[in-house]
């Protein structure tokens, strides 16, 4: 049996306290980014401390006991994610370095013409609300193969519109790439039914999962996605470390990104022999210190619990809604209750200035077009102020949001 490095009960009716859990909150940070990264909880930190002070290895590269445990690690983060993501096997988990890394390794793989060769006759479908890791290295693989990129558009609430859907899936449509929550409206989009229906066409889909794995559990099996990606650093994990969920993975055409050590079976100066397995696909040294605060981030989720994870999101969310909604000058784009992303604008005030005055308040949000050009484009907006929750957020980081925007109504006042 694999074993963990760590396992804090934190205990499913602790989460009113959860920021201590935080000591990057222990600053008085009013933290409202946790779209952007999530700050990460002692149970991580310790994990990886605890790692590196008792041996740091290479996995898969040694008989020693520093690399073995590496290895073992390495092995139980597969079946941890596979498990935290109920996907069947930890074989159909592939760790990459970020979402964005697993949608380009998939888009490697159809540019290679693998599945089929893409011409002009072919599709690509996506939609307007992706982040620009979803559509990115779908323009790029469409410009390199003269296939062609199908959008469904959104309503008027920001929503998928997904009326149009059947008549982009056909036999030549080669891929349905579709975010699970959107980074700027936090709308959740029905990916099981758009899952179910782009199979009644044969067409494989993925499932950009970035802004979900943190906040929902998520159920590949159920949803019964071909693809799904996440991130580790926006579920208390840190950054380097992501993940690419294939369905089925040995008769998948995927075709590795990087090539180099650790991938093949035999290697001649003229030719090399991949390893069949979801090796070959991690060319290089693991990232380990991602791997093992991975498992302590899941380890650190499950303690808590999902059903009091979402109780507390949905509670600060609707109490950041209606203390937005109360304030004069501010307009709330398209939402979902509950959902741990809210945006605004300001009226009067461009979204860069709000939030320079809110970090001079010591409160953090992002604002900008949040690496969704198109998608604000399409609500109206060129910008906007993203105001994002986790697990330690509460009532009174949304009170300092609240106070904070007072602030920007002093400095602007009359301008
Ligand atoms: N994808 C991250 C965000 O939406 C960086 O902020």
């Amino acid at each position: 049996m694999l074993k963990s490095l760590h396992s804090t009960d934190i205990g499913p009716t602790a989460l009113n306290d959860t920021r201590k859990f935080f000591p990057a909150l222990q600053n008085n940070t009013a933290y409202l980014d946790s779209a952007s990264t999530c700050q990460v909880p002692t149970t991580v930190i310790d994990a990886i401390s605890t790692y590196l002070s008792t041996g740091h290895g290479n996995a898969q590269r040694g008989m020693y006991q520093f690399s073995e445990n590496a290895s073992n690690l390495h092995q139980l983060c597969r079946e941890k994610v596979a498990e935290f993501i109920n996907a069947p096997q930890g074989s159909d988990i592939i760790f990459t370095k970020s979402a964005t890394e697993s949608i380009n390794l998939v888009a490697h793989s159809l540019r290679l013409g693998l599945r089929q060769s893409l011409t002009p006759e072919h599709s690509i479908l996506i939609t307007v609300m992706e982040h620009h890791a979803n559509l990115l290295p779908w323009q790029r693989l469409c410009q390199q193969t003269g296939a062609r990129l199908n959008i469904l558009p959104i309503n008027k609430n920001g929503v998928l519109d997904s009326s149009a859907l059947e008549t982009y899936l056909n036999d030549n449509c080669a891929l349905f790439a579709i975010t699970h929550i959107s980074n700027v409206t936090g709308i959740v989009n029905d990916v099981k039914s758009l899952c179910k229906t782009g199979h009644q066409y044969k067409v494989p889909v993925l499932i950009d999962g970035a802004q979900a794995v943190g906040h929902r559990q998520v159920d590949v099996s159920q949803i019964d996605c071909d693809y799904y990606v996440f991130s580790g650093h926006k579920m208390y994990a840190a950054t380097g470390i992501g993940v690419l969920y294939c369905k089925s993975l040995d008769n998948d055409p995927l075709e590795p990104l990087l090539l180099g050590g650790g991938i093949v079976n035999k290697v001649t100066l003229d030719s090399y022999k991949l390893k069949p397995t979801v090796e070959k696909f991690e060319a290089g040294s693991a990232n380990m210190l991602g791997i093992v605060g991975l498992i302590g981030a899941i380890e650190f989720i499950d303690n808590i619990g999902w059903p009091a994870l979402n109780a507390h999101e949905r509670k600060v969310s609707g109490y950041l809604l209606n203390a937005l909604r109360s304030i004069e000058g501010i307009k709330v784009l398209p939402n979902d209750a509950g959902s741990a992303v809210i945006s605004f604008v300001h009226q009067q005030v461009h979204s860069h200035d709000v939030a320079s005055i809110l970090a001079l308040e010591n409160v953090a949000v992002r604002a900008g077009h949040h690496c969704a050009q198109p998608y604000l484009k399409a609500m109206g907006f060129k910008h906007c102020v993203r105001v994002s929750l986790g697990c330690y957020s509460s009532f009174a980081d949304v009170d300092r949001l609240v106070v904070a925007l007072g602030e920007v109504e002093v400095m602007f006042a009359g301008v």
